[in-house]
């Protein structure tokens, strides 16, 4: 790498905590990451997936580690923070979503969603935020859905949590931003992962989603590399409480 790309987007030095790096988009992110430089905290439920996943990354060089924990259960959030050690890097992908009808949603299925998908991105912000802040660097990377802007596909629940999502990061980055911490979020497309295996199983439904990209095609993982590195680093240094769109156009289609 040159001095000058090294500069922009070297990770080296950083350490990033990645929840949902086992599998899908967050996998894809903390691989990015790693390869960037950075020391890899992936944090998920099933420690077995955490396990090859950690395995993978160290097969690309990277120094992996993993915490076990349900982002839905306070106590395990509170796990992480306590075990995470210095984070300069905060990636929240972890995600639920549980896909009924509006008005089949219980208050569990809401509760449970919030937890995962805006409460617990609100907690690891409040613990690891203010330490960047104070350090006079960070970087939150916040995963939102076309749901943080638009309705999409019987799920409720998910869609306020990811407009919430939205919301957090402005405040994270109002909050944190004149201290060194950028702050913004990432929004997919569809994207091929076992998140959306359910939807994918409804015949004709990849392909319909597929020409609702401009790009014509679904997302896959790994086109969320180069964004991860990018809002992880020194480049996205005057970039912070937005919405990069990383969906292939369909927002604007
Ligand atoms: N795929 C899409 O089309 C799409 C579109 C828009 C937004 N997104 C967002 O992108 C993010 C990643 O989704 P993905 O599609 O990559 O999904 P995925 O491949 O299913 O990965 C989800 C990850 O989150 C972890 N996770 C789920 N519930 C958890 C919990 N309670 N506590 C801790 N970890 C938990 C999973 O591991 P365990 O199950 O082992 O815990 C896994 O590592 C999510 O925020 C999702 O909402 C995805």
């Amino acid at each position: 790498m040159s001095d000058y790309l090294r500069e922009l987007f070297s990770l080296h030095g950083r350490r990033a905590l990645v929840t949902g790096g086992s599998s899908g988009i967050g996998y894809a992110m903390a691989e990015a990451i790693g390869r960037a430089g950075a020391e890899v905290v992936l944090v998920a439920r099933r420690p077995h997936q955490l396990d090859q996943a950690v395995e993978r990354l160290r097969e690309h060089g990277v120094t992996a580690t993993r915490i076990s924990a349900d982002l839905g259960a306070r106590d395990d959030v509170q796990h992480v923070c306590d075990t995470a050690g210095d984070i300069d890097i905060l990636v929240n992908d972890a995600g639920n979503n549980i896909r009924k009808p509006m008005a089949e949603l219980t208050a569990d299925d809401y509760e449970r969603t919030i937890a995962v998908n805006l409460t617990a991105p609100y907690l690891l912000g409040q613990h690891f935020g203010p330490a960047m802040a104070a350090r006079g660097w960070g970087r939150i990377i916040n995963v939102g859905s076309q749901q943080s802007i638009s309705a999409f596909g019987d799920s409720g629940a998910y869609g306020a949590a990811k407009a919430g999502i939205a919301g957090l990061t402005r405040s994270q980055a109002e909050a944190w931003s004149t201290s060194g911490v950028c702050v913004n979020t990432i929004i997919p497309g569809f994207v091929l992962t076992p998140l959306t295996e359910p939807a994918q199983a409804i015949p004709g439904r990849v392909e319909a989603l597929a020409a609702r990209h401009m790009a014509d095609r679904n997302g896959l993982p790994q086109d969320f590399a180069g964004a991860a590195v990018f809002l992880a680093g020194d480049a996205c240094g005057f970039v912070t409480g937005q919405m990069l769109f990383v969906d292939g156009g369909f927002s604007v289609h």
